[in-house]
């Protein structure tokens, strides 16, 4: 989640760059999200100077992602949406592996979504799943704004149903890019289909990876915790793939097919 990405006032003057950054990184409960790992960084808009300084110094937002992330901050649920910064640095990953075809398991308002389809090249596709229509027609109009709506496949149906739709449609080994970020007791249905759907030296990132800290002790009965916990352990072990583990966002693995 990254409400604090850019402020109203720098939208105005529509200056995505070196701009003031408010609230928090915040992770509620139950919908699949949890606070990131600079707890200091919390809702309300307490910031975290150092965190500030990072977001001032990098941050290039372009200006429809600025005022979907803006609009994404009225929703309820707004919590879940992805860092920016984590956003940003995938959207460059994604270019600098020439990225052409994607995959989102988990869109939400499309903040993420829109940033990938921007380093997609025109003739690039972004499939992107979600089960809800509410959330996602939320970004819909900022996605045409940006003239990136027609790379953007989305499809809205349980998203093991569309990775299984993709692998019988032969297109195992095509995609270059996936990003997981759905209900965590998917993840590694999610992790295997997408692995298939994989070309070699394609990336995966798994977002949440340390869940606001509790992968250091999951209760047995909370069944994300444990799900995230195992999928973990088995990436570390997991010779089809090169991994890191970045401490960004709420964490974030990316696994490379070997
Ligand atoms: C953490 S949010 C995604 C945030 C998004 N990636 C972003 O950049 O802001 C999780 C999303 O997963 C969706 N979701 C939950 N279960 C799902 C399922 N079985 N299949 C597809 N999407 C699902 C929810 O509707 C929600 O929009
Ligand atoms: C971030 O930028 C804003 C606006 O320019 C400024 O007020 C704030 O002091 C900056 N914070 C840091 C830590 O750089
Ligand atoms: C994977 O990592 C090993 C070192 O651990 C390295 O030798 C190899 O080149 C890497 N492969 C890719 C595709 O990055």
């Amino acid at each position: 989640m990254s409400s604090r990405c850019v402020s109203k006032e720098a939208l105005v003057g529509s200056v995505a760059l070196g701009v003031v950054f408010a609230a928090g990184y915040l992770y509620g409960k139950k919908i699949s999200t949890r606070m990131s790992i600079f707890k200091s960084h919390s809702a309300g808009g307490k910031s975290n100077p150092l965190m500030q300084y990072v977001l001032n110094h990098s941050m290039r937002e372009h200006p429809a992602l600025t005022k979907l992330r803006l609009r994404t901050m009225e929703d309820p649920r707004n919590v879940m949406m992805v860092a920016c910064e984590q956003s940003q640095f995938m959207a460059n990953l994604a270019k600098l592996i020439k990225a052409k075809k994607a995959l989102e398991i988990g869109v939400y308002t499309g903040y993420n979504t829109l940033s990938i389809a921007l380093t997609l090249p025109d003739d690039g596709v972004l499939v992107a799943c979600d089960i809800s229509e509410s959330y996602t027609n939320i970004g819909k109009p900022f996605w045409k704004e940006a003239e990136v709506d027609k790379k953007i496949d989305l499809r809205l149906q349980p998203a093991l149903q569309t990775l299984d739709d993709l692998l019988s449609d032969g297109q195992a080994g095509t995609f270059d890019f996936a990003f997981i970020d759905a209900d965590k007791v998917n993840y590694d249905n999610y992790y295997e289909k997408s692995l298939q759907l994989l070309r070699a030296g394609g990336i995966i990132a798994i977002d949440n990876v340390l869940w606001g800290g509790d992968v250091l002790n999951p209760s047995p009965d909370d069944a994300d915790t444990v799900a995230i916990d195992k999928l973990n352990k088995k990436l570390h072990r997991d010779t089809r793939i090169n991994l890191s583990m970045l401490t960004v966002g709420d964490g974030l693995t990316l696994a490379i097919k070997l």
